[in-house]
């Protein structure tokens, strides 16, 4: 049959599809990232599967439940949030900022399993600066290939030989299909890597994990196309300037997706974090005007951070607002909330929050400490160090209850709070030991019971 081609569009920061060019992308709202591709129709069909064998339907009856394998990596945190371990056959992709510390963490699987054999392939660095990474992060390497090559086809054909357990490919922006005409990086050179990459890892029962950069403003996003290609999408986020990085999983076809690990950059590379409280709450025991606690809660696991608010006479006419680690807009509706059902008077106010740690937050558990954390630093008055705080604020300046108050409350008591504000409305399970649960119904509760000069 002759080859028929066609051109298609494809969004480069979501991967929607188009007919044709568009200068918005209807799907995300993006604007002018809208890129080619030529695309071959008619004997697509043919190729389906790369083995030739045509698959058939099958009752699900008959298809034999295996018991799910997986195997582990050594490394508490990234087996927590890949639901156990790494599944074989797998396509695990690690997305986030370059410098971030992708490559790092994933040379640390190898040098912390000895007995995992792993093919690492490498198109960013040379052998000796994987070696020389290699040395600082320390370990133990023998069973692991170092591999440097930027061709798929390549890569492919070397790993069948090898059969490893485990293979790296670090990054999807620098690999390069042969089958896709364009260059390293583009839309339809990464759809065809991820594409291989998966066929592969399905078709041997290899674990691959594959690597991709994300810029900020999500352009040349790659990894937001690959979303839906990959069985688990692990983001890793956080501040380039501090040392803690947070890796959330985003998608996993097995497992949790609002799982959540912490580590810390360090001179020999990322150590887990099994305890991120501690972090998270630096100035725990020191009574600071414009600190409040939250008790959040974040996948299935309960921790408590600190949030930092300034407000002061807004300088210029606009009073600004800001939010590091916070939606701005949740901002302004608690503060909105603040004035017109507390009678706060924030308008003329410059505000500025912070969380902790570079923890982007989106509980609504965290409302009331945002409040209290304002209406602090506004008073310049100290909420005492021994009180944490879990509820969301409501439009009415109602306080309204929050999920599993039982694990917010017994992370709070571990950590030596001797008090938290909740809800009148939540739900209590049985009495911790050692903690007051204080109940408030609305903002002006809250700040008779806090601030007495309120
Ligand atoms: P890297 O893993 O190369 O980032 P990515 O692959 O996401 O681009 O991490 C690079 C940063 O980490 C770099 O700024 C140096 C720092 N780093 C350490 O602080 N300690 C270490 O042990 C290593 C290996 C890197
Ligand atoms: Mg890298």
């Amino acid at each position: 049959m002759a080859k028929k081609t066609k051109s298609i569009w494809f969004c480069s920061s979501c991967g929607n599809e188009s007919l044709q060019w568009l200068g918005k992308c209807p799907y995300c709202g993006e604007y002018n990232t809208m890129v080619e591709k030529t695309v071959e129709t008619g004997v697509v069909r043919a190729s389906a599967t790369s083995s030739g064998h045509v698959h058939k339907p099958v009752q699900l009856k008959e298809i034999e439940s295996a018991a799910e394998h997986r195997i582990s990596l050594h490394n508490a945190e990234l087996d927590r949030i890949l639901g156990g371990g790494i599944v074989p056959g797998s396509l695990v992709l690690i997305g986030g900022e370059p410098g971030i510390g992708k490559s790092t963490l994933s040379l640390q699987i190898p040098l912390n399993c000895p007995s995992l054999k792993t093919l690492y392939v490498t198109g960013e660095e040379s052998v000796k600066q994987v070696k020389m990474r290699a040395d600082r992060l320390g370990g133990d390497s023998s069973d692991c290939l170092i591999f440097s090559e930027t061709q798929i086809e390549n890569v492919i054909s070397e790993a069948e030989g090898i059969k490893p357990d485990l293979m790296v490919v670090d990054s999807v922006q620098t690999m390069f299909a042969q089958s896709a005409d364009s260059t390293p990086g583009s839309v339809s050179q990464i759809k065809e890597v991820a594409a291989t990459l998966l066929r592969f890892a399905k078709e041997s029962g290899i674990a691959v994990i594959l690597i991709g950069h994300i810029t900020k403003d999500g352009y040349i996003a790659g990894p937001k196309i690959l979303e839906h290609i990959v069985d688990v999408v692990l983001q890793f986020e956080g501040e380039n300037r501090g040392s803690y990085r947070i890796l959330r999983s985003i998608k996993n076809r097995f497992g949790s997706t609002s799982e959540l690990a912490v580590f810390e950059m360090t001179g020999t590379g990322l150590r887990e974090v099994s305890n991120p409280s501690e972090m998270l709450i630096p100035m725990h025991g020191q009574s600071l005007s414009g600190t409040a606690v939250c008790a959040m809660l974040d996948g299935s696991r309960s921790f408590l951070f600190e949030v930092q608010a300034l407000v002061s006479t807004a300088a210029y006419g606009t009073a600004q607002r800001s939010a590091t680690g916070f939606d701005v807009r949740r901002l302004n509706m608690l503060l909105a909330v603040l004035e017109k059902r507390a009678g706060f008077h924030l308008s003329a106010k410059d505000v500025f929050i912070n969380m902790s740690g570079g923890l982007r937050v989106t509980d609504p558990a965290c409302d009331l400490a945002v409040v209290c954390a304002v209406l602090s630093s506004n008073f310049d008055f100290a909420v005492p160090s021994d009180i944490c705080f879990a509820a969301e604020v409501g439009l009415s300046g109602e306080i309204r209850p929050v999920g599993q108050m039982d694990k917010r409350i017994s992370e709070a008591a571990r950590l030596g709070f001797k008090k938290i504000f909740v809800s009148s409305f939540a739900s209590l399970g049985p009495k911790a030991p050692g903690i007051e649960v204080v109940k408030v119904a609305d903002i002006p509760a809250l700040v008779r019971a806090l601030f007495p000069r309120g």
